[in-house]
């Protein structure tokens, strides 16, 4: 009986733990932003470092934002319009999703933490 319970609880926990509705939490968020913030802001009109100022990513095309950056030939090709999708599979593995972008980052696995880091961009670039 008590094993027939531990193994119902086991299997509701798994179904509720898909990573689309893995809860989203800016304050993690910001601090796991720290690997980003070597290379990107996020305020309005702040600077381009070795990546492009970041403000009003979401719903815009990659590459296509008029922030002075010289983006790669790769990513103003690859069309790709930034929601939470998107932003998720490319920091992930940025060259799996666009093979020759300039964004060297070997990318963030776990899918808990680029969740939280797409709430705290959210939070703050638009
Ligand atoms: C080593 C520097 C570096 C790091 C670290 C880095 N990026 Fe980038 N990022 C870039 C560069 C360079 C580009 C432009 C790529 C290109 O033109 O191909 C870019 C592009 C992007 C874009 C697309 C911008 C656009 O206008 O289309 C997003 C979104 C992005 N980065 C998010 C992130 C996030 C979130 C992180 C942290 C998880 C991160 N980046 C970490 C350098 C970096």
């Amino acid at each position: 009986m008590k094993t027939l319970l531990v193994s119902a609880v086991l299997s509701a926990l798994t179904i509720a733990t898909p990573a689309a509705v893995l809860a989203q939490d800016a304050t993690a968020g910001k601090k796991l932003f720290r690997r980003c913030a070597a290379c990107h802001t996020v305020e309005e009109s702040g600077t381009n470092k070795v990546g492009p100022n970041l403000w009003g990513i979401f719903g815009s095309q990659a590459g296509a934002r008029d922030t002075g950056f010289n983006y790669s030939k790769a990513l103003k090709d690859s069309a790709i319009v930034w929601d939470d999708e998107t932003i998720s599979a490319y920091i992930e593995n940025p060259r799996k999703v666009v093979p020759k972008t300039r964004m060297s980052f070997a990318g963030m696995k776990k899918a808990g933490q680029r969740a939280d880091v797409i709430a705290y961009l959210k939070s703050m670039t638009q």
